[in-house]
């Protein structure tokens, strides 16, 4: 049995070498986990966190990010925050300086910039050329949006009929002291409505850990997981005597009880408070990974999830 564990989804795999380095020097989870997803978001490749992160209709960069210590259950997140290199970093900041938990839009903004937090422009010109033909391949004239009311425009059915991509980078680590951490950072979903936050810093919904039990963070369709609350069930359902693989499978049981709204793919990773991993999807998706590394394999390895027939 492992010691000490990082996971990550496939979109983390830039940020395992660092994360990995800093568990063996014996740093702290909660640190690991921040300089893990630092690495995401500053890498353009990965589009769907931080710099080169997809925008919204208005093609705006809004970043969603949050962080929980597992040795405390103290959490911090920013929602819709613009203008950042690291909404992690701007996310841990909530945790440690101020007596609230999430910060949104301008208040998460004027916060970034108090505490010196590094601004930046996150949109790239391969975002602006990707949102470009998106907008010319649903016939929608440019810069319609600057001027219409959104919610006459056709938005669910685009949304619906494109799976367009719902990505986030999701970390959870275990250090030598048994300690639990995990973290979340994306775009959110790509052309989204402004100011819509899925589940990444929804504390319980995308991302939840508890040093006694274990921890859970969610990838894909924040719609379901805010409505089943599942990164929280699946800490709760390992409360209650569950295995990671049994506790996962009951979140995924509570998913397919949702009826109407939108209804996509979940991935859940988890691990117990020994830091036994369980990383399922809800639907057969040949391209998913994971990533894990832990003191007895000492490799980066990219495993599939189990899916759920
Ligand atoms: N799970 C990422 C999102 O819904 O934005």
């Amino acid at each position: 049995m492992s010691e000490m564990i990082v996971l990550s989804n496939g979109e983390g795999l830039v940020g395992m070498p660092v994360a990995a380095k800093m568990l063996l020097d014996k740093e702290s989870s909660l640190k690991t986990v921040e300089e893990g997803i630092k690495q995401v978001e500053l890498s353009p490749r990965v589009t769907c966190v931080g710099l080169g992160g997809t925008p919204n209709l208005l093609r705006e960069v809004e970043c969603d990010a949050a962080i929980m210590n597992g040795t405390t259950l103290e959490c911090g997140s920013v929602g819709a925050l613009e203008g950042y290199a690291h909404p992690i970093v701007v996310a841990k900041a909530v945790m440690e300086k101020l007596p609230h938990v999430f910060l949104v839009g301008k208040g998460a903004a004027r916060f970034a910039k108090e505490i010196g937090a590094e601004p930046a422009n996150l949109l790239t010109e391969e975002a602006i050329s990707n949102y470009s033909s998106w907008i010319k391949k649903n016939n929608i004239p440019e810069n319609i949006f600057k001027d219409k009311d959104l919610s006459l425009l056709p938005y669910a059915n685009l949304s619906a009929n494109e799976n367009l991509s719902k990505g986030t980078t999701i970390f959870l680590a275990r250090d030598s002291k048994g300690n639990i951490a995990g973290g979340t950072s994306t775009s959110g979903w790509e052309y989204k409505y402004p100011g819509r936050l899925g589940d990444s810093p929804i504390i319980g919904a995308g991302l939840y850990v508890d040093n006694r039990y274990g921890g859970a963070a969610c990838t894909h369709t924040g719609e379901m997981t805010i409505r089943a609350g599942t990164a929280r069930a699946v800490v709760a359902y390992m409360k209650k005597g569950a295995t990671a693989e049994e506790a996962c499978h009951d979140a995924v049981d509570d998913l397919s009880a949702l009826k109407r709204g939108f209804i996509g793919t979940v991935v859940i990773h988890a691990i117990d408070a020994q830091g036994n991993p369980y990383v399922i999807s809800t639907e057969k998706t040949d391209t998913l990974r994971y990533c894990i590394w832990t003191d007895v394999s000492l490799e980066i390895e990219q495993k599939k999830p189990v899916m759920v027939d």
